[in-house]
């Protein structure tokens, strides 16, 4: 479970050091993605929350999946700025120093009885990342019908399509642009090589 769940937010700590993604992503961008970029979205999530008190009883889930009940002037801040906060913790929670871990158990069980195999799912979710125009997300999610590989715009969630997030990509030019410049299908390879499949799994399972 992610720590922090209320207002006031906190920039908690990566669960894993700086470096630890070498050389796949570096540092320098885990400290601007996280240290700059996070930040922000959490500074002005507690500007907002500030001003509307009544919201401050809201979990960060509960604040993205009932978007839809909050009046239009605070709901678009709070889908920008919780969304980012959000997306960015199940992003940074979903990478391990663990290289090149795979899929294993009830995880593998499961991505095999949706995508066929491994390797057709990196495909999928890779095509599916290239395909994000601008800015966004791309995720593995479970629903009634099993997984699925669905993207996302700008900060917007799963949470408020009601959908369960397994795994997040950031495609936003500021998660790789420091290393790979302007090539997205780089950073994407590089990824695959630190994500925390263990960690999927548990998301899977509702740990
Ligand atoms: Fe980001």
């Amino acid at each position: 479970m992610m720590e922090n769940q209320y207002y006031p937010f906190v920039n908690t700590p990566l669960p894993y050091d700086y470096s630890a993604l070498e050389p796949f992503i570096d540092e320098k961008t885990m400290h601007l993605h996280h240290d700059k970029h996070l930040q922000t979205y959490i500074n002005k999530l507690n500007e907002v929350l500030e001003k509307n008190a009544w919201l401050q009883s809201y979990s960060l889930e509960e604040l993205l999946y009932n978007l839809n009940q909050i009046p239009i002037r605070v709901s678009e801040p709070i889908r920008n700025n919780a969304g980012g906060v959000y997306n960015h913790r199940f992003f940074f929670e979903g990478m391990s120093d663990k290289k090149n871990n795979i899929p294993e158990g009830y995880l593998k069980k499961e991505m095999d009885a949706a995508f066929g195999s491994f390797e057709k799912f990196q495909k999928l979710f890779k095509e599916a990342a290239l395909n994000v125009f601008g800015s966004g997300y791309v995720w593995m999610v479970k629903s009634g019908r099993g997984l699925s590989v669905v993207p996302t715009k700008n900060q917007d969630t799963p949470v408020e399509l009601g959908l369960f997030p397994v795994l997040a990509l950031d495609v936003w030019e500021h998660a790789y642009y420091l290393k790979n410049y302007n090539d997205r299908a780089a950073y994407i390879d590089n990824w695959f090589f630190v994500v925390d499949w263990k960690k999927a799994e548990e998301k899977l399972m509702g740990m």
